[in-house]
C-alpha cells in the first residue's frame, strides 16, 4: 500500500477498511510504505532503490500487488517524487497494460440525457510504457526566440503487439467481442501506421472477435453521442490518458474511476484514476469509491473474486441509495461513506 499524497491517504484508508470488512485477512497481508511528498521533503527519498532499480526488483520479488492512492503535492513543484514512484513503477516494472473499466452505476451519475447503466459498460486498455510519455526529446536554444522543443513518440512492434494482444485476450476472458483500436494514423503515418499493421495481424488470430478502428477525434465524439457501441478500446499512452478522463465523466467523475497497471504474471499496480486533489485534502470530502473499486479490481486480479464481487455490489448499493460523497450528489464524508460500504460488505 502506497497511500501517497493529499486525498490519496484518505481514499486508501477507506479502501483498506472495506478490504478488511470483506474478510480477506486469510488471503491478504498488507505492508505500508510512506513514499510521498512528506517523505521526499524529509529525507529526499522518492522510492528507495530508485536509482539502481533495486527498489522495483524488491517490489516484484516481495509482493503480489501494489495499491497506490495518488501522488502530487504543490510543495514539490517539479513533481519528481510522483514521477519516480508512479511512472517508475509503470515503466521500470514494465506494467504495459493500463486497464480502465468504464461502468455507469446509476443513471443519475451520467451527464448525458437518457443514458442508462447498461449503455456505459466498456473497458479502455491504454498502452502504458511507450509513446509520447517515454521522456525522449530535448530542447535547443532554450530561452531564446529561436527555441526548439522536441518530444518523441516511441512505438515499438513488441510494445504495440503485446498491448493489442492483451486487449483481445481481455475481451475474450470477459465475454466481449468488439475490440476497437484508436489512433491518428491518417496524420501520424509512421507511428500509427505501425499500430494499423500490427492490429490487423493480431486480429487475424482472433477470428471469434469483431475488430474495428476509429480515429481518436471521432472516438471522442462517439463516446459522448453513443457510448453503448463500445466493449473494449485499445489505444496508445497519450490518447488513453485523455479518453479515460472523458470516460470518467460518463460514469460520474474522477472519484468513481478505477484502474490497474498490469503485466500478466508479474506484480501489478492498482490505483484510482484521480490525483491527489490538494484543495480537497484533509477535509474528509473525497469520494472513496474509485479507490474502493480499484481495491476490488486488485482482488479480482489476485483471484479473490468472491470478496471483489461483494465490494462491487456494496458500492452499487451505496450509489443507488445515495450513501455517497457530495461530488455525486450525497452528503456523506469520505469516512462515513467507506464505513457504510464496509458494513454492507461485512453483512
Ligand atoms: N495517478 C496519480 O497519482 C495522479 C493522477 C492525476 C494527477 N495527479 C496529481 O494530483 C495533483 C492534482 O492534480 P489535478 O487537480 O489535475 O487532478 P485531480 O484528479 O487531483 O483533481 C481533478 C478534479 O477532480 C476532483 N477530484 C479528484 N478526485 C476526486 C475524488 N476522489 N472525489 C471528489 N473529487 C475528486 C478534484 O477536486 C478536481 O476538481 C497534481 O499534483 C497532479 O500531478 C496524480
Amino acid at each position: 500500500m502506497v497511500p501517497g499524497d493529499g486525498i490519496g491517504k484518505e481514499v486508501i484508508a477507506a479502501a483498506l477498511e472495506v478490504l478488511e470488512a470483506a474478510g480477506t485477512k486469510e488471503q491478504l497481508e498488507f505492508t505500508h510504505f510512506d513514499w510521498s511528498a512528506d517523505r521526499y521533503l524529509k529525507d529526499g527519498t522518492t522510492l528507495p532503490g530508485y536509482a539502481d532499480g533495486s527498489g522495483f526488483r524488491k517490489l516484484e520479488s516481495d509482493f503480489d500487488a501494489i495499491l497506490v492512492g495518488a501522488l502530487g503535492d504543490p510543495r514539490v513543484p517539479t513533481n519528481i517524487h510522483a514521477k519516480e514512484i508512479l511512472l517508475g513503477m509503470r515503466f521500470k516494472m514494465d506494467l504495459y497494460a493500463n486497464v480502465r473499466p468504464v461502468k455507469l452505476l446509476d443513471e443519475a451519475l451520467c451527464p448525458l440525457k437518457g443514458v442508462k447503466p447498461a449503455d456505459v459498460d466498456f473497458t479502455i486498455i491504454r498502452e502504458n510504457t511507450e509513446g509520447l510519455y517515454c521522456d525522449v526529446g530535448g530542447v535547443f536554444k532554450q530561452g531564446t526566440p529561436d527555441e526548439v522543443a522536441v518530444q518523441e513518440d516511441v512505438n515499438t512492434r513488441k510494445g504495440v503487439e503485446r498491448v493489442i494482444r492483451y486487449a483481445f485476450d481481455y475481451a475474450r476472458k470477459h465475454g466481449k467481442k468488439k475490440v476497437l483500436m484508436s489512433d491518428k494514423s491518417n496524420v501520424m503515418t509512421y507511428a500509427h501506421g505501425l499500430w494499423q499493421r500490427v492490429f490487423k495481424e493480431v486480429a487475424a488470430g482472433y477470428p471469434d472477435m469483431q475488430p474495428s478502428h476509429m480515429y481518436v477525434d471521432a472516438l471522442c465524439m462517439q463516446m459522448v453521442r453513443d457510448p453503448r457501441q463500445f466493449e473494449v478500446i485499445v489505444t496508445n499512452n497519450m490518447f488513453g490518458d485523455i479518453i479515460t478522463d472523458l470516460a470518467a465523466g460518463l460514469q460520474g467523475g474522477l472519484g468513481m474511476a478505477a484502474s490497474g497497471n498490469i503485466h500478466p504474471g508479474k506484480t501489478s499496480m492498482f490505483e484510482p484514476v484521480h490525483g491527489s486533489a490538494p484543495p480537497l485534502a484533509g477535509k474528509n470530502v473525497a469520494n472513496p469509491m474509485g479507490a474502493i473499486l480499484t481495491a476490488a479490481m486488485m482482488l479480482e486480479h489476485l483471484g479473490v473474486s468472491t470478496a471483489a464481487k461483494k465490494i462491487e455490489a456494496a458500492v452499487l448499493q451505496a450509489v443507488q441509495q445515495r450513501k455517497t460523497t457530495s461530488d455525486i450528489g450525497g452528503s456523506m464524508g469520505t469516512q462515513e461513506c467507506a464505513e457504510w460500504i464496509a458494513q454492507q460488505v461485512a453483512r
